[in-house]
């Protein structure tokens, strides 16, 4: 069969990848893809954007005989291309749009797990911005010497958050986006949330509807400096899986987030199918969920994916025919049981302004235990040149964390382009 991945970064490289070794896949097909997409064997990219031209998408899917659709990034899911292609009679997996919103509004996901008794962090929506500083006021006081959260309700492309170390650092944040429009629509309500302690994990699943299937767990590297230091990214790195979450932690996760959000998600009547990815927080072996949102994480795919061995086509298309529950099956030997990290390799000046248009070179051929996924590149006349952010992400396989970590950095040495900066550290924390 053949399929299709909307998207173009890192993620989808991932993502397309492993679905292409699936027995029965012949070709995977990327809208709109990248350079790295583009060189591989069993991979075509094809220039459409899912966004602006969903009729020139249903057109191509239609004529293509594409057995069905996996949808990487949020925004297209946001806008509701689950629910045209379905109208079209097309077979896709992600969340339909009304689902989506578990991402899409902070809101809405903030007021959907009180009402599912989801444990997250206590909160208040406001519109209004006095109301909203005197809000955090009122929270410093509270709180005192703690931070204060501040979150636009909307997507903001990782620019949506503000935890702010001082009183007046919140009221300016609060200003900006409910006052000085800074963020557009996205930041005409804002959350304000109470400050959780702890360590952060990604913990994704592939949901059907009814059901979830757990993939492996792993944690994001923030920060662009090393030690967690300066200021936040998309992400500069990942590992899989994360210690942090122990049995026990991942057992609670299941009965306390994630089985309870796909129960809510039925009665809401917007049963949720395609990846739900819950970012906790874990202070003391509890987990609190920090954020939802409707789709896998990048970088943390990237090593996931490397992580996956069993067949990917045929467990997300269970999931498309809501029978996920049979694919638990699957789960014995569908990891590698070695650990993977990626490390980003991003653009000069990102994440303010990232310098693009830059000659790569010294990309390594893959080998068994590793694999350099494209992000932001773009396969030109003059070769493959940086068109984005964050441009690659250099993944390895090792017997343990340190060995991976230490195959990943010596597998991107060759690796240079103007500006390339990275982070020394990433899977430290899971080392320690
Ligand atoms: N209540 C909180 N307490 C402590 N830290 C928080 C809290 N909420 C958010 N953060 C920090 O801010 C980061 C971004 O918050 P959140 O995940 O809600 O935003 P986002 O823009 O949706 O992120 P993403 O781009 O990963 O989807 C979190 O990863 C976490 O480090
Ligand atoms: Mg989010």
């Amino acid at each position: 069969m053949k399929l299709m991945v909307i998207g173009g970064g890192g993620r989808e490289h991932a993502l397309a990848w492993r679905l292409s070794k699936s027995a029965r896949v012949q070709k995977v097909y990327v809208a709109p893809g990248n350079g790295g997409t583009a060189l591989e064997p069993d991979l075509e990219n094809v220039a459409i954007d899912a966004v602006k031209d969903p009729d020139g998408l249903v057109h191509f899917l239609k004529t293509n005989d594409i057995a069905f659709t996996v949808v990487g990034p949020e925004a297209p899911l946001a806008a509701g291309l689950v629910d045209r292609l379905e109208a079209e009679g097309l077979k896709v997996f992600g969340p339909c749009k009304a689902a989506a919103q578990l991402e899409a509004s902070k809101d809405f996901a903030k007021q959907f797990m009180a009402k599912y008794n989801i444990p997250t962090a206590g909160y208040k929506t406001f519109t209004n911005s006095a109301e909203a500083c005197d809000y955090a006021t009122e929270q410093e006081r509270r709180f005192p010497g703690l931070p204060i959260v501040i979150k636009a309700d909307g997507l903001a492309a990782g620019k949506g958050v503000v935890v702010a170390s001082s009183l007046q650092e919140a009221h300016q944040a609060i200003k900006d986006m409910l006052t000085g429009n800074k963020l557009g629509s996205a930041g005409a309500r804002v959350v304000i949330e109470d400050f959780l302690q702890g360590e952060e994990a990604s913990f994704m699943v592939v949901c059907d509807g009814q059901s979830a299937f757990a993939l492996a767990t792993s944690q994001d590297h923030k920060r662009i400096g090393d030690g967690d230091t300066g200021p936040n990214t998309g992400g500069m790195g990942a590992y899989s899986p994360a210690p942090v979450v122990t049995p026990k932690v991942y057992a609670q996760v299941m009965r306390e987030v994630i089985r309870p959000a796909l129960k809510g998600m039925q009665a809401e009547g917007t049963p949720y199918k395609g990846f739900l990815y819950a970012g906790l927080m874990i202070h003391n072996e509890q987990a609190k969920v920090v954020e939802f949102n409707c789709r896998m994480g990048d970088p943390e795919t990237q090593p996931i994916m490397m992580r996956m061995k069993g067949d990917f086509a045929s467990l997300l298309e269970a999931a498309i025919q809501g029978r996920l529950e049979q694919a638990e099956s699957m789960a014995d030997n569908l990891w590698d049981g070695r650990p993977a990290v990626g490390v980003v390799l991003a653009a000069a000046n990102y994440p303010e302004t990232p310098q693009l248009g830059d000659a790569i070179a010294g990309i390594p051929k893959d080998s068994p235990d590793t694999k350099v996924f494209h992000a932001g590149t773009s396969l030109s006349e003059q070769g493959l040149v940086s068109s984005g952010g964050r441009v690659l992400c250099v993944t390895a396989l090792g017997g343990k964390l340190k060995e991976a970590q230490a195959l990943a950095y010596k597998a991107l040495g060759p690796i240079a382009y103007n500006g390339m900066q990275y982070r020394k550290d990433i899977g430290a924390k899971g080392i320690s």
